[in-house]
């Protein structure tokens, strides 16, 4: 058995993690951690975590684990993540410390780097993109959850050199998207038959995505406009792309869209938590679930390419995919423990 810690589990992030590590059969879940609720049961604490008898941990007090998922926020998690790398556990970090590469480019969107020297090593946790990297990886930087529904749209084209560099995203996200901590804009009153776009001057995920991007195609001059939108539902992220293939690539009519459908078929055909959906997806469909469905189809009038994707953002888009990476690390089956379907309705 693998001996597992996690710090935080008082976030969404972490309560996520806690949830499917109950279950997943190769795991041995030896303590966690959480500031506020310290010294109470985690089954107290959290009553849905039905017997998960074990006290809540002071960070510092969490030691001796093969690998540890931290769900802090950022910064903190860099500091978290350095002591137990240097205690020689593994790590998946699920903040965004360690994600983008360039060191620049992380105190542009976020704050001067607690720990640079960890950049070059951390394999970036899109599981379908970085799978080899991942095996012998110590340290893994779980992407954003608007990235990885980003990404794995646009990855077949990007990577096939089939596409213009301009790149429109329009994502929308449920609450639990900002955390479980309290603020106005995630005030019931605020969200509730609501929607509103923000992030319009920059939004943190697009550097993420930019990158990820350029390494599909280095040469291409990307040009991406990413746009989020809150949306008063409690988990799941619908993006919509637009993108224009390159001049004669595709015909816009049912031949060239059959073709592009099965151009992405062909590209997700071994994945087990990708689907390419035959009708536009929905949020619902992958609720509670690691699925991403993706389906790609065309705008025939305006000559466009538009993919819609899906995915639930704390499974997928955090702790689903952190395990998932966990799996790849130990040579488990990349399914273990995330199995479970989507809650429907
Ligand atoms: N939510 C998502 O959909 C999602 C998706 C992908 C990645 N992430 C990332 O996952 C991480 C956790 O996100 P989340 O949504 O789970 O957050 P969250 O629910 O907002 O958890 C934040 C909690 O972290 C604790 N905390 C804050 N600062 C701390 C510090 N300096 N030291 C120790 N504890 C601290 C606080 O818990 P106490 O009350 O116990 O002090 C706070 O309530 C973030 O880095 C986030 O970017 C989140």
């Amino acid at each position: 058995m693998i001996r597992a810690g996690i710090i935080n589990v008082t976030g969404y992030a972490g309560i996520e993690l806690a949830r499917i590590l109950k279950n997943h059969g190769e795991i041995n879940l030896v303590g966690v951690t959480g500031r506020s609720m310290a010294g109470q049961n985690l089954d107290e604490a959290f009553p849905f975590l039905d017997s998960m008898n074990m006290p809540i941990l002071e960070e510092d007090a969490l030691e001796g684990v093969d690998i540890i998922f931290s769900a802090l926020p950022h910064k903190a998690s860099a500091e978290a993540c350095v002591r137990h790398l240097e205690q020689g556990s593994r790590v998946v970090d699920i903040s965004a410390d360690f994600r983008l590469k360039n060191v620049d480019e992380y105190e542009e969107w976020y704050q001067p780097h607690p720990a640079p020297t960890y950049l070059e090593e951390a394999v970036y946790g899109l599981t379908e993109l970085h799978r080899k990297e991942l095996t012998d990886a110590k340290l893994v930087a779980n992407p954003g959850c608007y990235p990885t529904g980003a990404v794995l749209g646009l990855a077949p084209l990007a990577q096939a050199g089939l596409i213009q560099s301009d790149v429109i995203v329009d994502s929308k996200s449920g609450v639990s998207g900002a955390g479980r901590t309290l603020s106005l804009t995630v005030h019931y009153s605020e969200v509730n038959e609501n929607v509103s776009a923000y992030g319009l001057d920059g939004h943190r995920h697009y550097p993420e995505i930019v990158q990820e991007l350029r390494d599909a195609s280095p040469e291409t001059p990307w040009r991406v406009t990413f746009t989020p939108h809150l949306i008063p539902m409690t988990r799941g992220i619908l993006s919509t792309i637009y993108l224009t293939p390159n001049d004669g690539e595709f015909s816009f009519d049912e031949s060239g869209k059959k073709r592009l459908q099965e151009l992405y078929q062909e590209h997700y055909r071994n994945e087990p938590f990708v689907r390419v959906a035959s009708s536009p997806p929905q949020t619902k469909q992958v609720y509670g679930s690691n699925m991403t469905l993706v389906y790609p189809t065309m705008d025939f009038r305006a000559g466009r390419i538009v993919v819609v994707t899906v995915l639930d953002n704390l499974v997928k888009g955090a702790a689903g995919q952190a395990i998932q990476n966990m799996n790849v690390m130990y040579g488990l089956p990349e399914n273990q423990g995330l199995e479970g379907l989507a809650i429907y309705p």
